[in-house]
């Protein structure tokens, strides 16, 4: 039987327009502001009219009704996203004589007598992010990715309770503003999700910003809906329809549309009330809910930030400041051994639990045994312990004044507390290695984790208690074993439902075709890191088929040193190692070659736009990157062209004193082009033919 549509009239329109502008304004007091005006439950009533009627007109649901904030569809993958304006990075500093001379330099630049006025702000420690809101409305949010084109997350933006989806008021909203901003994760919902990980065996994320980072990139938004984070907003990308004179202004404006915007921002004159300011913000950094790890310091007006400009990828207008690691000092409860994949032996200190910049530590790193031995870190001991930004924080010293006597040093391991094998000292003398190999259980769990990993085989599902479980039942001898699992050995574990089974089985199958750098890297060859499996995939596509390369070959390889080649040569040498590439390859392991490389041909040159040009000089300049150009803002030695347009100034005039060539955009064109006839261009000027 046909549905009978609801046809609705002027007053649904209108009550369902008041019901959205009632509930943005009381998230706004709640989330924003912090000071809720009506309860909770009267609260929850509007939402669920809204929502009632919603369902009954679902055609009149507006993409910035507070009801779509969570999408029910997980997407497939993240699509790009170009900014109009790249989203640069700030150069740090770390004393305030760094800050003097920032702002003499400033000065210096500008040609100025008097003093320049900054605005002071916190540095949060999450995830940058950009908004376009569009007439008032939240159109699109991305990550920053490489500053010029990230991933679009608006699905996963949009549950953030502090974002606006629409601006408080959008009389007068500019016909779009890219506002710029910070994901965080708050240190109270950062504990409680490491605990809830802990619980299930999943591993632990290592910071807030990682755990606001793996939030946001969730495929499926519900995931990131059920963590709690945070947003603030500091700055305004591409911009129309409305402009600004000064940095203080930008942040009014935002906070009146409803962002939330820090109520740290100090507008300040001179270096001194600069330093000032950093001295205050870093003294409230322990009673913030969340992660600072320092201050901007940025230039207010914004005609001057202009003058300034950017050097590389950071402007000359604004400037990090670092704070110090924070430290603690607590009691060595006792001093246990972990063994790597590697085999490395790494002792782990146990500590009695104390807060560490709002986080709570009991475990830190001695990075070996001979920093054990050179620290004199005994069980027993007071020792002063520092938190960079990871939760795993560093042991720093011990102070033997508050010793009583009790305290044990650690015996020197000579067997694997973990096998029992002869332990060896490597040639270096620092590190100790259980000699075993993948017939001791932590390095064969050690080695599978690893080649499960994201970035490697990238097989969800298979966490620590599973891999332990499969080892200390035989189920695997090594990592082609994988693929060897069947559904029922998987059922037969302990806490291991059919669902989860099938889930991990879907994901071993998929991950045969991961790309071969991924599989290169999920073997564990010494000193390969992702980037160099990368580079080694990109050379020698067909190295799982035809073994290894010789060594000269290796060598003759760009960013393939002496020691990374000898380790691979040895890799492929080793019997137990081909054995598992030809399992794997037998179990139907078909990684995906790399595409042959795209020609970077103005890799490592140095270029200088100046002047008014006819393309958009953002455009221009991502080009020149894609071609693996760098580019910078002023005329040095270093400089290999300067690009000029009309009206182009000071920089040809320099260019020309340093004989450094000058293209037109035409001829700019054809380089990018690549016609043989400008490779010509390509060539030092001396070389050139001048005749052509
Ligand atoms: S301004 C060109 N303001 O720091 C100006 N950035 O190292 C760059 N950040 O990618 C951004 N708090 O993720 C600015 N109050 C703040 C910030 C801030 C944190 C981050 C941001 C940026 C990184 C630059």
């Amino acid at each position: 039987m046909e549905q009978k549509q609801a046809i609705p009239d002027e007053r649904i329109v209108k009550r369902l327009e008041a019901l959205r502008r009632e509930i943005t304004y009381h998230n706004h007091r709640y989330y924003i502001l912090d000071q809720p005006v009506i309860s909770d439950s009267a609260y929850d009533s509007l939402l669920r009219e809204l929502e009632a009627l919603e369902a009954q007109y679902p055609e009149l649901i507006t993409l910035d009704s507070p009801t779509q904030r969570v999408g029910a569809t997980p997407l497939e993958k993240f699509s790009k996203v170009d900014h109009l304006l790249p989203m640069l990075s700030l150069s740090n500093t770390y004393a305030s004589q760094e800050i003097i001379d920032f702002d003499e330099r400033l000065k210096r630049a500008l040609a100025m007598d008097g003093e320049l006025t900054y605005i002071v702000e916190p540095k949060l420690d999450g995830l940058a992010v950009e908004l376009v809101y569009e007439q008032g409305i939240f159109v699109r949010g991305s990550t920053r990715g490489n500053g010029f084109t990230g991933e679009d997350i608006s699905q996963n933006l949009k549950t953030i309770a502090s974002l606006p989806l629409c601006f408080l008021s959008r009389d007068a909203a500019p016909a779009r503003i890219d506002i710029r901003g910070e994901v965080v994760m708050p240190l109270d919902e950062f504990e409680k999700l490491n605990q809830e990980r802990a619980r299930e065996g999943h591993p632990l994320f290592a910071n807030p910003r990682n755990a606001a980072a793996g939030s946001l990139r969730q495929l499926d938004a519900r995931i990131t809906a059920g963590r709690r984070l945070d947003l603030f907003c500091y700055g305004a990308g591409y911009h129309q329809g409305i402009s600004f004179a000064t940095q203080q202004e930008v942040l009014n404006q935002l906070a009146s549309w409803g962002c939330k915007v820090t109520s740290q921002r100090y507008q300040v004159t001179g270096s001194q009330a600069v330093i000032e300011c950093c001295q205050v913000i870093e003294a409230l950094r322990n009673q913030l809910p969340y992660e600072i790890d320092g201050t901007v310091i940025k230039v207010d007006s914004l005609l001057l930030q202009q003058q300034l400009g950017e050097k590389s990828r950071s402007p000359r207008w604004a400037i990090a400041y670092k704070f110090k690691a924070r430290q603690e000092t607590t009691h060595v409860v006792d001093i246990t051994i972990q063994v790597g994949r590697t085999g490395a032996l790494t002792p782990v200190a146990i500590m009695e639990p104390v807060r560490i910049g709002g986080v709570e530590v009991s475990r830190a790193t001695l990075h070996n045994f001979t920093d054990l031995l050179h620290k004199d870190i005994r069980i027993g001991d007071r020792v002063i312990i520092e938190r960079a930004g990871d939760v795993i924080p560093e042991i720093v010293a011990a102070l033997p004044a508050a010793r009583n006597g009790c305290e044990r040093p650690v015996p020197l391991p000579e067997a694997c507390p973990v096998c029992g094998a002869h332990v060896m000292r490597e040639p270096d003398g620092i590190i100790l290695r259980c000699t075993a190999g993948l017939s001791c259980p932590a390095q064969l769990k050690g080695t599978i984790s690893h080649f499960a990993g994201k970035r490697a085989m990238d097989i969800d599902g298979l966490g620590p208690k599973l891999v332990q479980q499969l080892v200390e039942r035989n189920v695997i001898q090594d990592v082609a074993d994988l693929y060897s699992l069947s559904l029922e050995t998987l059922s037969n574990l302990d806490r291991f439902g059919e669902k989860s089974a099938r889930k991990l089985l879907a994901a071993i199958e998929a991950s045969k075709r991961r790309p071969l750098a991924c599989l290169l890297y999920g073997l564990g060859i010494r000193h390969v890191g992702e980037h160099l499996a990368a580079v080694v995939a990109d050379h020698f596509p067909r190295i799982l088929e035809t073994g290894t390369p010789s060594l000269e070959q290796l060598m003759l390889t760009r960013e393939i040193g002496p020691q990374v080649a000898q380790s691979i040569h040895e890799f492929f040498q080793e019997e137990k190692n081909l054995a598992v590439i030809s399992k794997l390859l037998a179990r139907g392991v078909e990684p995906v070659l790399p595409r042959p490389r795209t020609p970077r041909p103005l890799a490592d040159k140095t270029f200088v736009i100046t002047g008014t040009l006819s393309n958009p000089r953002e455009l221009i300049k991502q080009r020149l990157a894609d071609a693996g150009a760098r580019i910078t803002g002023s005329v040095s030695k270093h400089t290999d062209y300067l690009v000029a347009g009309d009206n182009p100034g000071s920089k040809l005039q320099k260019a020309r004193e340093l004989m450094i060539p000058v293209l037109t955009e035409g001829q700019l064109e054809e380089l990018l082009t690549a016609s043989p006839a400008l490779e010509q261009l390509l060539l030092p000027l001396a070389d050139r033919d001048h005749t052509a």
